[in-house]
């Protein structure tokens, strides 16, 4: 049978993929937060999980404000980088694996939740600096296919944190049902504290950031409470973005293990972090 490996969740700020594009890698100001990838990608080494569940949001990049899906499922064959404007970027497309995607949009439909079915579209940041930084760049072909989930966290209204760590647990009766032995991790991206326009643009919030990596291990039933308000307030506008990690924290079990853990502040103007979880 298919079977969960682990949840992972990251930060996915645009200017770790142009750090790397530019060979900043172990320059002062980003070995440190490159370095603390490093378990994580050891971790991934020892399981390489054939299929990747990665839950972000497209920034205005594939999809603008005419149309704004508040779940999509992705269920193409390739997802091609999108370019955001600086040029192409030495990335590889991700092979997707509409199979899964085709059945991940039926056993949500069967549990009520009603994504929009995608079946082109290219993917940003949002999806790339993840797969970077668990998998590293790949000269030709990515080890591990992928299955987008795009939420929407730009536009009001943007959904309610329990509906995703809802989601979540629906996603995990998919991965548990799906035929085959293909073994599978769930990433959940964005985050962490950071407001990158407004009065309070330049916010970060580290004490919070630091407790969100603890609570969303062991107290993840709390962090779905929180209203969508007390997201934007602890973590700013698009700090936000971390409700995005309560649909990988659904998919695991209530009890979890931490294998990895690394917080570092600031990438860009954000607090960034990451963390690899087991069912216990
Ligand atoms: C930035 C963009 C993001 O999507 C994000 O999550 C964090 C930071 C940025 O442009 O700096
Ligand atoms: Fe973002």
């Amino acid at each position: 049978m298919a079977r969960l490996l682990g949840g992972l969740g990251t930060s996915h700020v645009p200017s770790i993929g142009a750090a790397l594009d530019q060979g900043l890698r172990d320059t002062p100001e980003w070995k440190p937060f490159f370095d603390g990838y490093e378990p994580a990608r050891r971790w991934i080494d020892e399981h390489r999980p054939d299929i990747a569940v990665v839950v972000f949001n497209d920034h205005f990049n594939a999809l603008f404000l005419d149309r704004v899906p508040t779940f999509a499922v992705g269920c193409a064959a390739e997802y091609q980088p999108v370019d955001e404007g600086w040029g192409p970027r030495a990335v590889p497309p991700f092979e997707g694996a509409a199979a899964f995607g085709w059945h991940l949009v039926d056993t949500l439909v069967e549990h009520m939740f009603d994504p929009e079915i995608i079946q082109e579209i290219k993917v940003d940041h949002g999806l790339q600096v993840p797969m970077e930084l668990f998998w590293g760049r790949p000269a030709e072909a990515w080890p591990v296919k992928v299955v987008p989930i795009f939420v929407n966290v730009l536009q009001y209204p943007i959904p309610l944190p329990a509906r995703l760590y809802d989601l979540g647990k629906v996603l995990r009766r998919a991965i548990d049902r799906h035929p085959g032995d293909e073994t599978f991790v769930v990433l959940g991206t964005g985050g962490l504290s950071h407001q990158l326009q407004g009065a309070r643009a330049g916010f970060v919030n580290p004490a919070a950031d630091r407790r969100f990596l603890e609570d969303i291990a062991f107290r993840p039933d709390e962090l779905a409470g929180w209203s969508r308000e007390r997201y934007i307030e602890t973590f700013g506008g698009e700090g936000a973005e971390l409700i995005m990690w309560l649909v990988m924290r659904g998919a695991l079990d209530p009890e979890v293990v931490v294998r990895h853990r690394h917080y570092f502040v600031p990438a860009s103007m954000t607090g960034a972090g990451m963390i690899v979880m087991e069912n216990a």
